[in-house]
Formats: structure tokens, C-alpha cells, sequence
């Protein structure tokens, strides 16, 4: 089987005030469904990955809820780490565990916070991925780019690499400026990579060698006491040491470049769920084109629109959202903080956080 590991640690800034450092996105059900994304990440994994082959890499703060969300899997497969370090060593945390429990074992890594609406094919997508992965190579997922989003990382394909659908990458280049992903698009040789890898364990802690010695001594450290007593102590001492940075600068680019990473092009209806006004475009709305969004307060799902047009509603305080004759709006309840602001400006949301971050 697959080993599936989901890193969950970001805290989705762009979705606030639903989303919180104490219960961020992957928490919430933001799926049209009562699952939560990360349920829907585990539920959709199922076909390749059955619980006992499911780890999450999380926060302190968030392992309980984590737990609570996620009851079919052991408690030995989720993964607390001290503070957040960034996806690298989540990543390489789980890798380390995994290879000194099965060394020849090939792991997924996989977003907790994204929405994939073709599941199947997204399951079909992966098993190419695996076979690229038993060839040696670090396989990516890669998404038809639509606009020049600065957000993502490009992978620049190449020849295909064995039989099937796996292409070469030559070049994967993360978070370019916006200059420089307007003209990947333009090329139409770049695909977005979709923030999922598939590997051989082995194959991905020696290329963690190579480019990140330090990081791959840490985690190989931790990994060596974590079914013993000493666990918490070498973690205290170790992962505050650890660099803090993602596995795209960390590792992709560089394995890249030793053409020593593949993708598997898949166009599943992937979406990461970034904002409220992706949120909206995602998810199923009325006729008047409102979404509004599944809950978890408790309530039952609060709304009354009338004349209202093309809202994200987000009703999660248990009051109930009335909104009359206003259009392309985003609003959300929550118990202490309203956010309303216009769909165009959802990206926006993010600078009001660090705002009222400075503010304390
Ligand atoms: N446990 C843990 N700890 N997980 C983390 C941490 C951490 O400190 N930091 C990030 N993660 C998890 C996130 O929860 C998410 O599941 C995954 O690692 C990716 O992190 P993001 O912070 O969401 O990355 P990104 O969105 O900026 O970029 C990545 O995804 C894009 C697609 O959505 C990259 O892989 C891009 O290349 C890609 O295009
Ligand atoms: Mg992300």
C-alpha cells in the first residue's frame, strides 16, 4: 500500500476569520459535505491507503482535534511536532519514521487543504505517480495553469520518462514573480504543481542528503529515538535546530535540476482552497449564484437571502446571516470577529490579518 502523509500545519491566513492559528482551514468543513478537508484528504486516499497507512504531521496544539477528526487512524501515525518548521521537515519527519518501519516503503505527501473534486481520476493519477516512483524518481502532480498565480510552484515538463503518462520535469521553479509566471503561461510548457508528491522513501531522505544535510541528520536523529523513551528529549533538542523551510525550495528545485524528478499531469478539479472567493467558485451554488458554506457550529445553517446575488456565506456562530439586496460580497460569522468584504478583494484578507497581527 501507499504510505499517505499529510502535513497539516499552515494556517490559511487569506480565510480568516474562519480560519485560526488554534483551528485552521484543514479543520474546518469547507467542502460542501460535513467532512472536514482533512477527513475529505484521508477519505479520498482510501482506494490506495487504508488507516494503518495514513500519518499526519501536526502541531501540538491541533493533535487532538486531529485525532478526534480522524478516529480510524492509530495513534502512532500522527505525528506531533514541537512548532512549525515549515513543510520540509514535516515531510521529512514522517519519511524518517516511515523508512525505519518499512525502508522500501513509497510515500505520498499530500496537502490537507485542498479540494479535489474527480476523485477517481485523482486515485488513477496517483498509481501513475507510484509507478513513476518505483522508478527512482521524485513524482509531482501537474495542473493545466489557468492564470499567472504567484502562489504556486511551475514545473517545466520535458520528455515522457518510461512508459505511461510520467513526463521528465526539468525545471521546477516555486513561487515565481508575477512577470515571470505570466510568461510560463503564456510558453504552455509550464504546469502548476499541485503541492502532492509521490516517492520511494529512500529516494527522497538521499536527496534530502545531498541538498539539506543538516535537516536530513536532524530528522534521521529523531527518527532513530521516536519508538523509544528519549523521544521528547532529542525532539526538544533537535527540531527548533532544524532550517525552516518548504520542501519546494528544500528539495524540489535542486532534484530538479538533476533531473531526478517526474509528474504525472492530472486535471482532477483540484483546487487550493486559498481564499473565500475560490471557496465560492468551488463549491455548488444556488441559482442566484450564493454559496454558503457548510458549518460547524453546531446550528442549524443560518441564512436568509433575498435579492442577493453571487455571496460566499460563511454563517459559523450559531446567529443567524440575513442579507437583502446586495451582490458579490463575502461574509462570514463567526463568534467574535464579521468579515464583509466584496468577492474581488478576497486575496486582500490576508494583509487585514497582519494588520491586526501588528495591532496585537
Ligand atoms: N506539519 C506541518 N508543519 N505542516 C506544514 C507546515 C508546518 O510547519 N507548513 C506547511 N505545512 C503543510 C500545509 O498544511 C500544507 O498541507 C502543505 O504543508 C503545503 O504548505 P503550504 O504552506 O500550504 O504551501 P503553499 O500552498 O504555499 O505551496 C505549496 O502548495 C502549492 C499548491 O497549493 C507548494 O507545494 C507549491 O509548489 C504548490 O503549487
Ligand atoms: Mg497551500
Amino acid at each position: 500500500g501507499l504510505y499517505a502523509v499529510i502535513p497539516a500545519g499552515g494556517s490559511g491566513t487569506r480565510l480568516w476569520p474562519l480560519s485560526r492559528a488554534g483551528h485552521p482551514k484543514f479543520l474546518h468543513p469547507l467542502t460542501g459535505t460535513d467532512a472536514s478537508l482533512l477527513q475529505a484528504t484521508v477519505d479520498r486516499l482510501a482506494p490506495l491507503s487504508d488507516s494503518e497507512h495514513v500519518y499526519v504531521v501536526t502541531g501540538v496544539g491541533h493533535a487532538a482535534a486531529v485525532s478526534r477528526q480522524l478516529a480510524d487512524v492509530p495513534e502512532g501515525n500522527i505525528l506531533v511536532e514541537p512548532s512549525p518548521r515549515d513543510s520540509c521537515a514535516a515531510i521529512a519527519l514522517a519519511a524518517a519514521v516511515i523508512a525505519r518501519r518499512d525502508p522500501e516503503a513509497i510515500m505520498g505527501a499530500f496537502a490537507a487543504d485542498h479540494l479535489i473534486a474527480h476523485s477517481d481520476h485523482f486515485v488513477e493519477v496517483i498509481r501513475h505517480a507510484m509507478a513513476g516512483a518505483r522508478q527512482g524518481l521524485l513524482m509531482t502532480l501537474g495542473i493545466t495553469p489557468t492564470r499567472p498565480e504567484t502562489g504556486y510552484g511551475y514545473l517545466q515538463c520535458g520528455a515522457p520518462a518510461g512508459d505511461g503518462p510520467v513526463l521528465a520535469v526539468e525545471e521546477f521553479k516555486e513561487k515565481p514573480s508575477y512577470e515571470v509566471a505570466e510568461a510560463y503561461v503564456k510558453s504552455g510548457r509550464y504546469l502548476w504543481n499541485a503541492g502532492m508528491f509521490v516517492w520511494r522513501v529512500d529516494a527522497f531522505l538521499a536527496e534530502l542528503s545531498r541538498q539539506q544535510p543538516q535537516l536530513a541528520a536532524g530528522v534521521s536523529r529523531i527518527a532513530q529515538a521516536w519508538d523509544t523513551p528519549d523521544r521528547e528529549e532529542v525532539l526538544g533538542e533537535v527540531w527548533p535546530t532544524l532550517p525552516r523551510i518548504s520542501v519546494d525550495y528544500a528539495v524540489m528545485e535542486g532534484a530538479a535540476t538533476a533531473g531526478r524528478v517526474g509528474t504525472v499531469p492530472g486535471d482532477f478539479g483540484w483546487n487550493d482552497v486559498g481564499d473565500f472567493h475560490t471557496l465560492g467558485e468551488v463549491l455548488t451554488a444556488d441559482s442566484a449564484g450564493n454559496v454558503v458554506v457548510g458549518n460547524d457550529s453546531g446550528a442549524k445553517p443560518g441564512t436568509l437571502l433575498r435579492e442577493a446575488e453571487n455571496l460566499v456565506v460563511v454563517p459559523n456562530s450559531g446567529r443567524l446571516v440575513a442579507a437583502l439586496g446586495v451582490r458579490d460580497l463575502i461574509i462570514v460569522d463567526t463568534p467574535d470577529a464579521v468579515l464583509v468584504c466584496p468577492r474581488e478583494r478576497a486575496q486582500e484578507v490576508k494583509s487585514l490579518v497582519d494588520e491586526l497581527k501588528e495591532k496585537g
